[in-house]
């Protein structure tokens, strides 16, 4: 397994990798891998005969006072599991290699970050898009793997891939689960036990309203009342948002009438926490 520090270096070898006629798929992260990221590698290596992953912690993407500093980090142990999964390389910049001095381009979508963490997360997704600009320039690869957790982050990949004519496939791997329901996340690492049932009261809350729309209930603000309650039983969580909308314009729906997404995103002893879910009617 290559590990590359280098941009240059990352770029000879996906010049290479193409003239070898491989197909190069890609998994960005931020490091502090667990089963969900284990999963897109693993698809990663179904779509791709060359697995590439990245490893960098976007200052870009952090607000003022989010938590960069504390952001968990684990490289020896994230090198390893990339070994075991059969990464061919792991590219790992250094914040200056990406963000040189003088560095002042950035990518912007119009619409969509101004929906769900967008509005609390304001530099979120245009830090996202800007340094996944950087890293689709940098690793070259031809298929690219996003998890479905980050819900509106796969949606503003994709939307930026159509706009801006990247010749990159985008495919989403569905959401990791703990056996408890606990969605995977590598912010996960900062829940203490006693914050579990707090956390678990998200995906409790998605699956009631899976059930409710089953049963036959389609009004968008029952179903999002419904989950502010069960949410608001524990004192220790506030709501950012539960939002159920149209899953590519991430748009307000009234009545739950085809595929619908519901997200949530609230934070837990300041610990942000998200989860989504397909209602089907
Ligand atoms: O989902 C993540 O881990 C990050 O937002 C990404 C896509 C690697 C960009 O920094």
């Amino acid at each position: 397994m290559n590990i590359i520090h280098s941009v240059q270096e990352m770029q000879a070898r996906a010049d290479e990798m193409r003239r070898l006629g491989k197909t190069t798929a890609f998994v960005p992260t931020m490091g502090y891998l667990h089963a969900g990221h284990v999963s897109l590698l693993r698809i990663g290596k179904q779509k791709g005969d060359d697995l590439v992953l990245s490893i960098f912690v976007n200052p870009a993407q952090f607000g003022p006072n989010e938590d960069l500093s504390s952001y968990p980090r684990s490289l020896e142990r994230d090198l390893e599991l990339a070994e075991k999964e059969g990464v061919d390389a792991v590219f790992v910049p250094t914040d200056k290699a990406l963000y040189q001095d003088g560095y002042q381009t950035y990518v912007e979508l119009e619409k969509l970050p101004h929906h769900l963490c967008g509005l609390s997360r304001p530099v979120f997704f245009k830090g996202v898009t800007t340094v996944v600009t950087q890293l689709f320039h940098i690793v070259k690869p031809h298929v690219a793997i996003f998890g479905e957790k980050d819900f509106q982050q796969l949606a503003v990949i994709r939307q930026m891939v159509a706009d801006l004519k990247f010749d990159i496939e985008i495919v989403g791997g569905p959401i990791i689960r703990e056996a408890d329901g606990l969605a995977m996340s590598s912010r996960n690492a900062y829940l203490k036990d006693h914050m579990r049932p707090a956390a678990l009261s998200l995906s409790k809350a998605l699956e009631n309203s899976r059930q409710m729309v089953q049963s036959g209930i389609s009004d968008a603000r029952e179903i999002v009342e419904k989950a502010t309650e069960i949410l608001a039983a524990f004192p220790a969580i506030t709501i950012d948002y539960i939002s159920i909308c149209d899953p590519v314009t991430l748009d307000d729906v009234a009545l739950i009438e085809g595929r619908t997404l519901m997200a949530i995103a609230v934070a837990l002893e300041k610990i942000r926490l998200i989860d989504n879910t397909i209602l089907q009617p």
